[in-house]
């Protein structure tokens, strides 16, 4: 058998440099290039970044050609049959599954931080009530720095760990209280004896004037949910609330970044896409086939929303997770939903067609995930605060992973200047 190589040359004209390998334990090889612009004058061009590796982590394992997804080695199929989420944030935090003394203690952590401060509900009324609530999540955890910023510990770690349990506690309350804010109900206070979603589910639909039972199956549901968005690696918005880490600035600001670049159609906004897409067919603006013509036609501006994924060649295991989820959820509530059918009609033309099978395009996580907050009675612009609610405890693994980092640096790309070259003012009677 050849030598596994260490290194790997790259010639320039009649010069060359040696770069190491780094090899990631499933596999994955990749040329440092540190050494790269000191050495040899030139630097790397990759826009979108889909050839460069901007850490080492240990927190999630994706292979897209397989449709493989693990949280620190396990396999996503088996968090979602037999995990629940805060097991999974602490999972994702630590890297090892929690014992039972260990969970519990971190649940009764995360439950006594759940209320926001009073003055916080004051920020909300000042803000539009048709507000899309993924700019007023956003708006609010950044505000969170503003009540925290005194706080002092004895060491920083024990200060992200605060900061990682207020986030995470507090989450559900901030997204509630949005969407209370809109329909101009009054904020229901956290209920500490329930479990976190069933307490988020609480918040949003309870009422002071009647008693309001979570429906086991909608927890379930919803849980699950917010395990299979729990974390993604390297994704945009992970990858900028690292980037907005990178300057050491707080945590709260970082994960606000995060939030926003959520919410975008590309990343999370797209299950909100998906969901207006089938109403539009559902409502017979077009059938599925005219709609699907127009996702292939590059001058429409038209995608197949819940469609592609920058790693994915292959099916997401979230979305198959889903597509089987929302059949036994449907089922279990007695109801029919159209959008189901259309979606799997979508589906279907798709896998049978030659533009998006060239192109190794396949449901994502976005597909099926809306069919089920719909199930649930979730607005549809609340769709992605939920999954920036289960995306939480990635973006704080991922913060919290690249402050130990020694290698870690301000995150600050380069790029191939292409402007003009050096010319002089003008006075502007001359230009
Ligand atoms: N519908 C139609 N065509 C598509 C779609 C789609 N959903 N996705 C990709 N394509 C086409 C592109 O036009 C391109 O075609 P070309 O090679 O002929 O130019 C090719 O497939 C590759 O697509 P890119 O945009 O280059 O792929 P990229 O990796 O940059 O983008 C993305 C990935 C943004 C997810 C893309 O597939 C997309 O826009 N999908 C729809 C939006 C969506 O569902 N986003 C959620 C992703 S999951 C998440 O973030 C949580």
């Amino acid at each position: 058998m050849p030598a596994t190589p260490s290194t790997a040359k790259l010639t320039i004209g009649d010069r060359e440099i040696e770069l190491p390998l780094i090899r990631g334990t499933e596999g994955e090889v990749a040329i440092d290039v540190r050494r790269l612009r000191a050495e040899m004058g030139v630097i790397t061009y990759d826009p979108g970044f889909g050839n460069t590796g901007s850490c080492l982590s240990k927190v999630t394992f994706l292979n897209g050609e397989e449709g493989v997804l693990r949280y620190a080695g396990y396999p996503i199929e088996q968090l979602a049959e037999n995990s629940h989420f805060l097991e999974v944030a602490w999972l994702l935090f630590y890297q090892e599954l929690p014992t039972a003394k260990q969970l519990a203690a971190f649940e009764h952590e995360v439950k006594y931080h759940t209320m926001v401060h009073e003055d916080l509900k004051r920020f909300f009324s000042s803000l539009p009530k048709a507000g899309h609530p993924m700019a007023i999540c956003a708006a609010t955890v950044g505000a969170l720095s503003t009540f925290y910023e005194e706080v002092k510990y004895d060491d920083p770690a024990e200060e992200r760990w605060a900061a990682a349990v207020r986030l995470l506690a507090k989450m559900p309350t901030i997204a509630a209280y949005s969407y209370k804010h809109s329909v101009g109900q009054p904020f229901m206070y956290p209920r500490n004896d329930l479990p976190y979603s069933a307490n988020a589910l609480h918040m949003m639909f309870a009422t002071p004037c009647e008693q309001y039972t979570p429906d086991p199956v909608a927890v379930k549901a919803l849980d699950l949910l917010l395990i299979l968005h729990a974390d993604h690696e390297q994704n945009c918005s992970t990858s900028t609330v690292r980037t907005v880490g990178s300057s050491l600035a707080n945590m709260f600001a970082s994960v606000s970044a995060g939030i926003s670049a959520l919410w975008g159609p590309l990343h999370g906004g797209a299950n909100q896409k998906v969901i207006e897409m089938l109403i539009s067919i559902h409502d017979g603006e077009r059938t599925a086939r005219e709609f699907m013509d127009l996702a292939k036609d590059k001058n429409s501006g038209v995608r197949l929303m819940g469609f592609g994924h920058r790693v994915y060649r292959n099916y997401d295991p979230r979305a198959k997770i889903l597509k089987k989820a929302c059949h036994e959820l449907l089922a279990r509530t007695g109801t029919a939903n159209p959008l189901l059918e259309i979606a799997l009609e979508l589906e279907a033309i798709a896998l049978q067609d030659s533009y998006f099978v060239e192109r190794k395009l396949y449901p994502n996580v976005d597909f099926y995930s809306g069919i089920i907050y719909q199930a649930l009675n979730i607005p549809i612009d609340m769709f992605t605060v939920f999954f920036a609610l289960g995306r939480l405890p990635g973006w704080i693994s991922q913060w919290l992973e690249f402050h130990r980092d020694p290698d870690s640096r301000i995150n600050r790309p380069r790029q191939v200047y292409q402007g003009h070259t050096m010319r002089d003012y003008k006075p502007i009677e001359a230009r």
